[in-house]
C-alpha cells in the first residue's frame, strides 16, 4: 500500500516541495530510503524506527520503501522524519491517508518520539502557503515562528503520538493563533538629529534613502561616518509585510529568528568586519548558506573602511549589486539567495586619514594615497551613485544644542519622493531611481538643454569619468522627486554633480 505525504526541503533560503512516498510490500522485512538523501536523511530510518517502537507502534514486518521525490533535489537535514513515520503508520493502515491532503508535515524525531525543532520554520510555512495547503504540522518549538501568516493553520505537535492522534481523530490539534507583528511606531533607537552639523552629508543620506542609491562616505577618522550610516534605516520607508517575510527567511534558515522574535520587522543593518571572507559576505559552505548580503536583504549593508576589505571579497559584491540576488554553485547544486540591499560604505581619504582635511597634515606619500583609492575597483565604484565628503565636525557645531531635524521629519520627504517613483514606474520591473538600468535612465531622465549643457561642462571641467554621466542622471531624478518636480532642473543636476568626488581624476 502506498501513502504520499507532502513535506519540504530547504534550498537556499526557501523550501521546496518534497513528496514522501511510503510503500509497504510483502517480502523480507527491510527499510530503505531512496531519492538522493544525504547524511542526516539516511539516518532518518534509525530515528523513525526507534520512535515508532518507543511510542508503541509496531513496525509491520514488511518491505518498507520510502521515496523522496523529486529524486534530483538534494535533500539534507532531519525535517522528513515525522512525515516518514506517519507514512509508515498510514501505509500499515492505521491512519486514513485522506487526512494528509492539503497539509505540509515537518519535524525531526527524537528516539523517544519527541519532535525536535528544525531550522527554517518560516520558509516551510511560506512553502505551505505557496502550495495552497490549509495547514502546516510542525514541532511545538517551531510553531510560534511559523504562525506569522494568517493563511495557513499551524498545528503544533510535541511528539509522534500527538500527531498520530490528530489523524486518527482521537485528539485534534488546535491551530496556533497568528502572532501579531508590531512593526509600527517602534521608536528608533537612534535618530538623525543626534548628528550635529554635517548638513551636506545628511542631505546626501536623504537622497540615498529617497532613491535607493548606494552611497560612499569619505572623511577623516571620527567625523561621524559610522554614526551617519547607522541612522540611514531611520529615514527609509518601513518594511512591507512581504518584505519582512523575505528577509526573515534568510535569518530563519540560519537559526537567527526565534519564537519570541519570529519576524525581522525593521530594515536590517549589517556591518560585517573587513576581515570577512567572500563566503561570509555572499554566502557559501556546503550545502550553501546565506551570507551577509542576504541578511541585509531589503535593508542596509554597511562596509566600514571599504579599502580594507580584500579585493576578492569586493569583487563578489558585484553580482548582488547588479542582480539583487546571488547564486552559489557547488558540486551539490546551485542555490539562489535574495540580496537586494542598499550599500553604504565609508573610507578615509588616505591611509593616514587626513588627506585634504584642515585637521592635520597628511603624512602619506602621494603614491600611497593613489594606491589606497585604487583598491576600490572601477566596477564597484560604478555601482555607487553617491560619493559624499564628510569633514570633521567643527567644535562650535558640536558644542551647541542641536536643532537638527528628526529622522521622522526627513522620512516624510523620503516617503513622498518614493511615492512619486512608485507611480512613475508602475509598469517597470523596478520601483526606485537607484535601480534603473541604462535603458531606463535614457527614458526617464531626460534633460532640457540648460541642464544638459551644465552636465557636459562639469564632466569636462572637473575631469569626471564617463561613468559619472548616468549616475548623475539617476541622482538628479531623485533630487527632483524630493523637490516634487516632474522634470529634472538645472539645480537638481548641479547638486547631483556634487556627489561624484571620487570620479575626479587624481586624488
Ligand atoms: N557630527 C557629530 N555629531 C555628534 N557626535 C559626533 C559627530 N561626529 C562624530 N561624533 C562623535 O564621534 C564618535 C565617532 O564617530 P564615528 O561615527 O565613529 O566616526 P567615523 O566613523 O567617521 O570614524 C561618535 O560616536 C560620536 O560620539
Ligand atoms: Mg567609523
Ligand atoms: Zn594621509
Amino acid at each position: 500500500m502506498l501513502t504520499t505525504i507532502t513535506c519540504g526541503a530547504l534550498c537556499g533560503v526557501s523550501a521546496e516541495e518534497v513528496k514522501v512516498e511510503v510503500d509497504l510490500a510483502l517480502g523480507l522485512p527491510a527499510f530503505s530510503i531512496v531519492g538522493l538523501p544525504e547524511g542526516a536523511v539516511r539516518e532518518s530510518k534509525v530515528r523513525v524506527l526507534a520512535a515508532l517502537g518507543n511510542v508503541g507502534y509496531a513496525v509491520p514486518p514488511r518491505k518498507i520503501t520510502v521515496n523522496l521525490a523529486p529524486a534530483d533535489l538534494k535533500k539534507s537535514g532531519a525535517a522528513f522524519d515525522l512525515a516518514i513515520a506517519l507514512g509508515v503508520i498510514a501505509a500499515a493502515g492505521m491512519i486514513e491517508t485522506a487526512s494528509f491532503k492539503q497539509m505540509l508535515i515537518i519535524g525531526e524525531l527524537g528516539l523517544d518520539g519527541s519532535i525536535r525543532p528544525v531550522p527554517g520554520a518560516l520558509p516551510y510555512v511560506l512553502l505551505a502557503r505557496a502550495l495552497g495547503c490549509q495547514s502546516l504540522m510542525i514541532g511545538e518549538e517551531n510553531a510560534r515562528e511559523a504562525a506569522v501568516i494568517g493563511e495557513v493553520d499551524v498545528l503544533p505537535v510535541a511528539n509522534l503520538s500527538e500527531a498520530v492522534m490528530h489523524f486518527t481523530g482521537e485528539q485534534l490539534v488546535t491551530p496556533l493563533p497568528v502572532t501579531p507583528y508590531l512593526p509600527e511606531n517602534v521608536a528608533n533607537e537612534v535618530d538623525l538629529c543626534e548628528v550635529k552639523g554635517q548638513a551636506h552629508a545628511k542631505r546626501a543620506l536623504e537622497v540615498a534613502a529617497a532613491g535607493a542609491h548606494n552611497i560612499l562616505m569619505i572623511g577623516p577618522p571620527g567625523s561621524g561616518k559610522t554614526m551617519l550610516a547607522r541612522r540611514l534605516a531611520t529615514i527609509m520607508p518601513p518594511l512591507e509585510f512581504e518584505e519582512m517575510l523575505e528577509v526573515s527567511q534568510a535569518h530563519s534558515v540560519l537559526g537567527l529568528t526565534s519564537a519570541a522574535r519570529p519576524l525581522i520587522t525593521a530594515r536590517p543593518f549589517r556591518s560585517p568586519h573587513h576581515t570577512v571572507s567572500d563566503a561570509g559576505l555572499v554566502g557559501g559552505s556546503n550545502p550553501p548558506k546565506p551570507g551577509e548580503v542576504s541578511l541585509a536583504h531589503n535593508g542596509i549593508l554597511f562596509l566600514d573602511e571599504l579599502p580594507e576589505f580584500r579585493r576578492n571579497v569586493l569583487e563578489v559584491l558585484r553580482e548582488p549589486l547588479e542582480e539583487g540576488e546571488i547564486t552559489i554553485s557547488r558540486a551539490s547544486g546551485r542555490s539562489t539567495f535574495p540580496a537586494s540591499f542598499n550599500l553604504v560604505a565609508s573610507m578615509n581619504p588616505c591611509p593616514c586619514g587626513y588627506f585634504g582635511t584642515d585637521d592635520r597634515p597628511c603624512s602619506c606619500a602621494p603614491a600611497g594615497v593613489e594606491r589606497y583609492r585604487g583598491k576600490i575597483s572601477g566596477p564597484l565604484l560604478d555601482r555607487i551613485d553617491i560619493h559624499v565628503e564628510v569633514p570633521s565636525v567643527r567644535v562650535k557645531d558640536l558644542s551647541v544644542e542641536s536643532t537638527a531635524e528628526s529622522s521622522n521629519t526627513v522620512k516624510e520627504r523620503v516617503l513622498n519622493a518614493r511615492q512619486r517613483q512608485v507611480s512613475r514606474y508602475k509598469k517597470e520591473s523596478f520601483s526606485a531611481n537607484g535601480r534603473m538600468s541604462l535603458g531606463a535612465i535614457n527614458r526617464f531622465c531626460k534633460l532640457e538643454d540648460p541642464s544638459r549643457l551644465l552636465l557636459e561642462r562639469a564632466i569636462e571641467r572637473l575631469g569626471l569619468s564617463a561613468r559619472a554621466w548616468s549616475r548623475i542622471l539617476k541622482v538628479s531624478r531623485t533630487i527632483a522627486d524630493l523637490d516634487n518636480q516632474p522634470n529634472i532642473q538645472t539645480a537638481h543636476v548641479a547638486e547631483a554633480i556634487g556627489y561624484r568626488s571620487l570620479d575626479r581624476k587624481g586624488p
